[in-house]
């Protein structure tokens, strides 16, 4: 099947938003922004949302406010996107199902894809960027680990289990198409 008639066939059938679940450094933005452009719909990224909202960064809003106030605006910020009427791909951030009342509005109202990248890439990955307050205090490689154990068995409830096996970012937007084609039609 040409991946133009995918496209078309998934747009179709999709009724309720994409939710894209997963660690941070697992390329959720990324992939949230190809596979946005492949079904013609509006990409959003609560954290982008939320920093906007509050007009500072994730990091000032930990730093000044606490994680549970981040986590409060994180769930009323995915609440309104989920709400948000039409197509949409949304990348959320990687604790965002942690909190229950946050993953009952994804897991119960999107479609929800789980990136599942080994932890070495996340390390990589992370060490580039210093804008994330949970790595910040301790050895990154340490926190990742351990924020993998404790979250993977709640990212395993997505409805798809994408693994990025080091594919290229169009071949991982690919897979995901497939997957999402076979959740929506083929079962
Ligand atoms: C967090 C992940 C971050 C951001 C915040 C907390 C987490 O988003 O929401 O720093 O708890 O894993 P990304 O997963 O997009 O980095």
């Amino acid at each position: 099947m040409s991946s133009i008639h995918t496209d078309e066939v998934v747009s179709h059938h999709l009724s309720r938003p994409v939710a894209l679940i997963g660690l941070m450094g697992s390329g959720k933005s990324t992939l949230g922004a190809s596979l946005a452009r492949r079904l013609a719909c509006p990409f959003m990224d609560s954290d982008s949302v939320i920093e906007a909202a509050a007009g500072k960064p994730i990091a000032a809003i930990f730093a000044e406010d606490g994680e549970e106030a981040f986590r409060a605006l994180e769930q009323k910020t995915i609440a309104d996107l989920i709400a948000t009427p039409g197509r949409s791909v949304i990348a959320t951030g990687g604790g965002a199902v942690m909190r229950p009342a946050t993953a009952d509005l994804i897991f119960t109202s999107t479609l929800s894809v789980w990136i599942d990248v080994p932890l070495e890439r996340l390390v990589e990955r992370t060490s580039r960027q210093k804008n994330r307050p949970l790595l910040q205090n301790g050895n990154p490689g340490q926190i990742l680990a351990s924020l993998l154990e404790v979250r993977t068995p709640v990212y395993r409830s997505a409805n798809i289990h994408l693994k990025d096996s080091d594919q290229t970012p169009s071949e991982l937007c690919e897979t995901l198409m497939r997957q999402i084609h076979e959740y929506l039609i083929e079962k």
